[in-house]
């Protein structure tokens, strides 16, 4: 056998054999799927290197609008409170039962909006996160709706205190349903 034949049946092989490894690894159940298995630190880069790619490779077009209106705010504001403080917390709010038992843990938006570009939380508000809790609002929410939200992440939340929320929770009631 010639060299350049050895070198091509021992690069099959190899792929054979990772390719016996991966299914071995799947149909054995030796992955633990549940919610209080926290990712090892490897599955845990990948996972977020993964989504932070796929975030910044698709949010570049997305034209941010004025976000200082303060009816927007007041209109974001009743959305998080009625969709999103129960697995994001507020300002004096306990964090939520749904927030103890996940992996990932859902951010304290109120304190780590500030770091967010305004056109990646509109994304994420719309498309969600897949194999995470994180849903999509774009199917029951329009785009004016969810950069009401991003306008009340950027511009209130995250300089908002606890007797302020609590104020802002009975001046402005929301209209969805509990
Ligand atoms: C059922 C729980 C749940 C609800 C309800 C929810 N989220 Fe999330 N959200 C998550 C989880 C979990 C993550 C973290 C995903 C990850 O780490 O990959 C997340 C991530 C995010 C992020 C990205 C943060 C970052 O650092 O990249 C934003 C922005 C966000 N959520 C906004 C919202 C808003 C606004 C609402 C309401 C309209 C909402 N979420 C409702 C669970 C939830």
């Amino acid at each position: 056998m010639n060299t350049m034949k050895k070198k091509i049946l021992i690069i099959a092989l190899t792929v054979v054999i990772m390719n016996v490894i991966f299914l071995l690894f799947i149909f054995s159940g030796i992955y633990n799927v549940s919610q209080l298995s926290p990712h090892n630190s490897l599955v845990r880069w990948m996972i977020n290197k993964t989504k932070d790619r796929s975030i910044h490779s698709r949010i570049e077009d997305i034209k941010v609008p004025p976000l200082n209106d303060s009816a927007m705010v007041v209109s974001g504001f009743k959305n998080y409170s009625a969709m999103c403080m129960k697995c994001h917390g507020a300002p004096g709010e306990e964090m939520g039962e749904l927030t103890q038992g996940l992996t990932p843990k859902p951010p304290r938006l109120f304190e780590h909006a500030k770091e967010l570009e305004p056109n990646e939380a509109f994304w994420v508000v719309k498309n969600g996160i897949k194999f995470t809790a994180m849903p999509a609002f774009g199917p029951t929410h329009s785009d004016e709706d969810i950069w009401n939200i991003v306008a009340f992440l950027k511009n209130k939340l995250v300089n908002m205190s606890p007797d302020e929320y609590k104020q802002w929770k009975q001046q402005y009631p929301s209209n969805h349903p509990e």
